[in-house]
């Protein structure tokens, strides 16, 4: 069976994962797409063929044609589609944010909840990529003991003009948020954000890097360096250190070369290039999941409770303190999580 796909947002990602979906995937076709920007969403269907096009996406989201539905449009924009989704009864892969309040990611639990089955799955695609998977693997087998520490950093070679300092959380950082709460299934109980020294890169108005303190309620310290000027790569960094030894996510990018006593490798140019294999086994599950009439990985839970911590890691950068991660008791639902 093949599982037609109906896009909505067919900005960057929104044609990646359209790529993705077309070419690289099994299982699944695109079946329609929409965009505001009508005339790009057309010239995407183009390349597309046998999709159409609908003028909105709650026309997307009502055609019969359409069995499950991607949205890549703007954040601000993800729970209208979301909420329309859940209530046509369609699955929904939403990329991150699920939603940009936590008053509209209640809104979206609520509603999932009161159908009593997951309908969501949230673009956290780093719990797909098979270094988080490796190292998720060892900490969770006890073999080196209980963790007590993680070390992670998040270094971005530059930003485009629209990026506000605001994202550095929202849209950097939020991936790291994500991987703690997964790493260790656990909440994070509290953020604290230090402001270092300002690297003579960042744009006025930018604190960066920032230091961003997470504590999980299980007492475990996760530290992220948030850097959006590194200027040398794309270049992520993990180690989580336990009672009787570490376990550390490996150079990422190629092979390693020893010449003329000294190594070298290469470092991603981009979070694309990172994460590429991610994001196809991120779609790759959701396609298999769905077609087979159930969900998996994360949930709307999942994105709740980063856009809460994102929240709360934007007060602690204002208010300098350490500020406490408040969440609603988590419904049932989410209770009986899939493997990723
Ligand atoms: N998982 C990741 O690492 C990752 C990476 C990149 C982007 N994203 C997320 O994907 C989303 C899209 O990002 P992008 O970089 O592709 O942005 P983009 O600006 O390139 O594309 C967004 C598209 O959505 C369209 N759009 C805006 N409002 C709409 C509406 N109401 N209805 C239909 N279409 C609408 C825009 O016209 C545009 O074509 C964002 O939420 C972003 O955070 C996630």
């Amino acid at each position: 069976m093949t599982l037609d796909v109906g896009v909505i947002g067919t900005g960057m990602i929104g044609q990646d994962h359209i790529r993705r979906l077309t070419s690289v995937l099994s299982g699944a076709r695109v079946a329609a797409v929409t965009d505001v920007d009508l005339d790009r969403a057309r010239a995407v269907a183009d390349g597309v063929p046998g999709s159409v096009v609908h003028d909105t996406g709650q026309a997307l989201i009502d055609d019969p044609g359409v069995d499950a539905v991607v949205v890549t449009s703007w954040g601000p924009t993800h729970e209208e589609y979301v909420l329309a989704a859940i209530s046509a009864g369609k699955q929904v892969f939403c990329e991150k944010p699920l939603a940009t309040t936590r008053e509209a990611c209640d809104r979206i639990v609520d509603a999932e909840v009161a159908t009593g089955k997951r309908l969501v799955q949230v673009g956290f695609m780093r719990r797909f990529d098979p270094q988080y998977r490796a190292m998720k693997a060892v900490v969770t087998s006890g073999e080196i003991g209980a963790p007590l520490l993680m070390h992670a950093a998040h270094r971005n070679p530059s930003v485009p003009d629209f990026f506000t300092s605001d994202m550095t959380i929202n849209d950097s950082t939020v991936h790291d948020i994500d991987v703690a709460r997964w790493m260790f299934d656990d909440e994070i109980a509290a953020v604290t954000v230090l402001k270092g020294r300002i690297s003579r890169k960042a744009k006025a108005g930018f604190n960066d890097p920032l230091l961003v303190l997470l504590e999980m309620r299980s007492g475990v310290i996760v530290d992220v360096e948030a850097m959006v000027n590194a200027g040398f790569g794309y270049d992520i960094r993990g180690e989580v250190v336990c009672e009787d030894g570490t376990v550390e996510l490996s150079e990422s990018a190629g092979a390693v070369v020893k010449l003329a006593g000294r190594y070298s490798g290469r470092v991603p140019e981009t979070w694309k290039e990172r994460f590429v294999g991610a994001f196809d086994l991120e779609l790759q599950a959701w396609v298999d999941a769905v077609s087979a009439g159930g969900s998996t990985g994360p949930s709307a839970w999942d994105g709740y409770a980063a856009t809460v911590a994102c929240e709360t890691g934007l007060a602690a950068l204002r208010s300098g303190l350490r500020e406490e991660v408040v969440l609603r008791e988590r419904p049932d639902l989410y209770a009986k999580e899939g493997v990723a």
